[in-house]
């Protein structure tokens, strides 16, 4: 698994914003570091992989929504580094049927390829996963696993997610990303520099989200949660959010997803409109991946009877 990263490049982007004041913008290709490990999940499974294989774990266990970028990114990396991986998704509904699911979800579909066994949950049981009479009912089930919490955030990913920042990336004024569990965001301040400032664009409400934060990288306040780009919420989204994503593309070559690396690049151009960053100022945007979400996506928008889709 490790010796196939590509080092991830910055690439610059242009944007008739940046002009007026000499902002200069560029964007970390996290997303190129792997075809399906892409982003922030190869940072997080790394060192988890690692410390599974150094305990003698032969399999791994996780969780997930139907679409996570986690679930599929686990289940490849689990192939590759020689570990049986179980997915717990959210939903019961979406195990009646599994035939029905798998040609429905292709991540869950991909996921199954590389060998992922699924366990459906009910909505309210996924709230209590991390409890300790379901993980013992799992144990029972499938025998002993090492456990990697939803979204793979935990001590051991925030020590890969530090390694995204290089010497190299000291020059920006402004790291952003996006945040969901916080895990990645919390990496990248524990690795910056005091003069950075770290902007997390975040993809839901989550008021949790500050506290998380804190809870890996307590000792440094030169960051801030932006709240106001989630558009709704997790996985809700736009027409003109779709649209941006389009043209983005066209315009600078870089494919976005919609959960996430979509709305922190619509909403640094939101503040880019709004003249939030000062003069001069040098931005760093880290694109985390996620591209895979994009077909179960176009489906979701299809089902729903509309016509918009994000170009492939
Ligand atoms: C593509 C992508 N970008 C960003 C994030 C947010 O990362 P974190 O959960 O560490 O905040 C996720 C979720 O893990 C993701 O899948």
């Amino acid at each position: 698994m490790f010796s196939e990263i590509q080092l991830p490049v910055n690439q610059q982007v242009f944007l008739p914003q940046l002009d007026q004041k000499e902002i200069q913008l560029f964007i970390k290709r996290e997303d190129q570091i792997h075809q399906q490990i892409s982003g922030n999940k190869y940072r997080k499974l790394k060192y988890n992989l690692r410390e599974a294989k150094g305990n003698g774990y032969k399999r791994i266990l996780t969780f997930g929504g139907a679409y996570s970028n986690h679930i599929l990114a686990t289940a490849v990396a689990g192939k590759i580094s020689g570990f049986e991986t179980i997915g717990i998704i959210r939903g019961n509904e979406l195990g009646r049927d599994i035939y029905a699911t798998l040609s429905q979800n292709p991540t869950l579909s991909k996921a199954a390829q590389y060998g992922m066994q699924f366990v459906f949950i009910l909505r309210e049981d996924y709230r209590k996963k991390m409890n300790t009479h379901f993980l013992k009912k799992m144990n029972s089930k499938f025998g002993s696993f090492f456990v990697i919490p939803e979204g793979g955030t935990n001590e051991l990913a925030v020590k890969g997610c530090q390694e995204i920042l290089t010497e190299e990336d000291k020059q920006f004024d402004y790291i952003c990303c996006c945040v969901g569990t916080g895990g990645t965001m919390a990496g990248l301040i524990k690795s910056s520099k005091k003069h950075q400032n770290i902007l997390g664009f975040s993809a839901l409400k989550g008021n949790f989200l500050k506290d998380e934060i804190r809870k890996y990288a307590a000792h440094q306040n030169n960051w801030k949660l932006m709240m106001d780009y989630h558009f709704g919420g997790y996985g809700k989204y736009s027409d003109a959010l779709i649209t941006f994503i389009n043209e983005f593309r066209k315009t600078t070559a870089i494919p976005l997803d919609p959960i996430y690396t979509g709305k922190m690049m619509f909403g640094i151009k939101d503040m880019l409109k709004k003249h939030l960053f000062p003069r001069g100022a040098k931005i760093l945007a880290v694109h985390t991946g996620g591209l895979q979400g994009i077909v179960g996506f176009n489906q979701r928008l299809k089902n729903k009877g509309s016509n918009l889709r994000i170009e492939i």
